[in-house]
């Protein structure tokens, strides 16, 4: 039994939705959760940026005596979680765009990834890109600007579905039949994409495999917390808590800290 908290961090409160994920799954847990919002959007910095961010939200996590780590962010994990696990003993978990699920299962032979620029442009996807993607067009799109607009609490806005609508397009016309979410913000835009894609696109979205991942690893490392009590889960960011406060429908101890 464990009773120390589980880490997550963002950029910003788009890992929200991964948490909800893991709170669901395993509601005793306690939890941290670092939404770094000063310095989003993590997608547009350069790989070195992002790990140095990565490891200033980690060494705050180990501070706080976290067991494990979530990287709930794409762009960090795609471009930091190697070296994090090289530096660091405790257990790290990752989030990647699903590419494998959307590559296997696709009937027009054309898949779409919604990401960011960090993410499209790392090793790591690129590796996992290439295994899959034999005989399939993968139409990759970066998400310009929706990081921001989400941040600001505008995920289903008019200014939104400009956008997505501008992004999404080169998608339809290539008749996708998946679209692969890869980042944690883009959950958000649910009711939008479901809006804006024809019927027969799935949305793919990694949210709950984090989940069962990081049930599997706590179990493996003997670090469950099996106690049956009503857990902490605190929230951080260092911009205003409103927005974290809202995604999270109020319902979790929001605070401002400065990192
Ligand atoms: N949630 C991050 C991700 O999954 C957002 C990236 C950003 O800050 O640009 O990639």
């Amino acid at each position: 039994m464990n009773t120390q908290p589980i880490g997550i961090f963002d950029s910003g409160i788009g890992g929200t939705s991964i948490f909800k994920e893991i709170h669901a799954l395993l509601p005793y847990e306690n939890s941290i959760y670092l939404a770094d919002s000063k310095h989003a959007p993590y997608g547009n910095k350069s790989k070195q940026k992002i790990i140095e961010l990565s490891v200033k939200n980690t060494e705050y996590l180990l501070s706080k005596d976290c067991k494990l780590i979530v990287v709930a962010c794409n762009t960090a994990t795609t471009n930091a979680i190697s070296l994090l696990r090289a530096t660091y003993t405790i257990p790290f978990i990752g989030i990647e765009p699903a590419i494998k699920p959307a590559a296997l299962n696709t009937k027009t032979k054309a898949v779409g990834i919604l990401a960011t620029k960090g993410t499209l442009s790392s090793a790591l996807f690129h590796q996992t890109t290439d295994l899959y993607s034999n005989g399939i067009k993968v139409i990759e799109q970066v998400g310009e600007g929706i990081v921001p607009l989400i941040e600001n609490g505008k995920a289903t806005s008019n200014e939104m579905k400009s956008l997505l609508t501008e992004h999404l397009k080169p998608m339809i016309d290539a008749n996708i039949d998946y679209l692969v979410l890869g980042c944690t913000h883009y959950p958000y835009l649910m009711p939008l994409l479901l809006e804006l894609l024809p019927k027969h696109v799935k949305i793919i979205d990694s949210g709950l495999a984090v989940a069962k991942q990081t049930k599997t690893i706590l179990e493996q490392n003997q670090l469950l917390n099996l106690n049956n009590t009503t857990p902490q889960n605190l929230f951080y960011t260092n911009t205003n808590t409103t927005v974290l406060n809202d995604i999270l429908n109020k319902k979790f101890k929001v605070d401002y800290l400065d990192f």
